[in-house]
């Protein structure tokens, strides 16, 4: 009798940007402090610091250390496999460090992922199994037929098409969370190709169907996130293991980040 294996502990933390504080700028470091002055709109900037300290935060909790020693070393498997290749298509490392943050240090061997889109910030953890994590809110102003030719596999976009008009522009930002977040658990990001990764009708349960070029995961698991109406989310984990993840609120955000370690 195969016994099924145990469902991966992973997180999920919410936070609204209206939680971003000027005080948490202290537990960023240098590169990131000149990032995130780098933005031009303070929403962007809130969604950057957010992000950051939301994860230093819990990466010291977890690996029971001063905020200040948690570290990323940025890596963006795309441009790596650039590099390897030889290609160049004008990314690389000329644009500056960038990509999927891992965590270094006394944190080394949990992994996060992080993503923003209007009012909401979202992390992911999990100790020792890549994830990824996408919010994306829902805009019906955006040219959806040319977002759609860009980033729908021709199944994908057949099935897409076949949907009453009401329910496209939600259907469309579902297929974008899921396969966005499964780019970001391999750290191949956006440049990785959204064509590329064919993920189960949006109507139906999220899975992994293929990933065309080679570079997939030998497994995933996805699910959808929720973050009502306006918003579409979901996860990816690169493990054989159900994911059932327990899921924080803003307000337990909120908390964390003003906790001792916080601001
Ligand atoms: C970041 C990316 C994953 C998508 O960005 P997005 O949808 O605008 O943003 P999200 O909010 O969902 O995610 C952003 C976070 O993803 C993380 N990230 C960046 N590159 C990543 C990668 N290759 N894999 C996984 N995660 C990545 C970062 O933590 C980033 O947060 P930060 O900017 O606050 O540090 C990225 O692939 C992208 O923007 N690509 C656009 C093309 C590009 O810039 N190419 C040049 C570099 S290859
Ligand atoms: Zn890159």
């Amino acid at each position: 009798m195969k016994l099924d294996p145990a469902p991966l502990a992973t997180e999920v933390w919410w936070a609204r940007t209206s939680a971003a504080d000027d005080r948490l700028l202290r537990l960023l470091d240098e590169e990131e402090l000149a990032r995130n002055s780098r933005f031009r709109h303070q929403a962007d900037r809130d969604r950057h610091l957010l992000g950051r300290a939301m994860a230093r935060l819990l990466l010291a909790e977890r690996a029971g250390c001063p905020p200040e020693k948690v570290t990323f070393a940025l890596r963006c498997r795309s441009c790596e496999e650039k590099e390897r290749t030889g290609a160049d298509e004008g990314t690389g490392p000329g644009q500056g460090p960038h990509g999927k943050p891992h965590p270094t240090g006394p944190a080394e061997g949990w992994e996060v992922s992080v993503s923003h889109s209007g009012e909401w910030v979202v992390l992911a953890l999990a100790f020792g199994v890549p994830v990824g994590v996408d919010v994306e809110r829902v805009s019906a102003a955006r040219d959806l037929e040319g977002l759609a030719g860009y980033s729908l596999g021709d199944p994908e976009r057949r099935a897409w098409e076949r949907l009453p008009p009401a329910d496209r522009v939600g259907a469309f930002f579902r297929y974008w969370a899921r396969k966005e977040a499964l780019l970001k658990a391999t750290g191949l990001g956006l440049s990785g190709g959204l064509r590329r990764v064919l993920v189960s009708p949006a109507d139906a349960d999220p899975a992994l169907l293929s990933w065309s070029g080679g570079g997939g995961p030998e497994a995933a698991a996805l699910l959808d996130l929720d973050r009502g109406e306006e918003y579409r989310a979901a996860l990816a984990a690169l493990t054989e293991h159900p994911v059932e993840p327990e899921v924080h609120s803003h307000e337990e955000t909120v908390r964390l980040l003003r906790s001792p370690g916080g601001g």
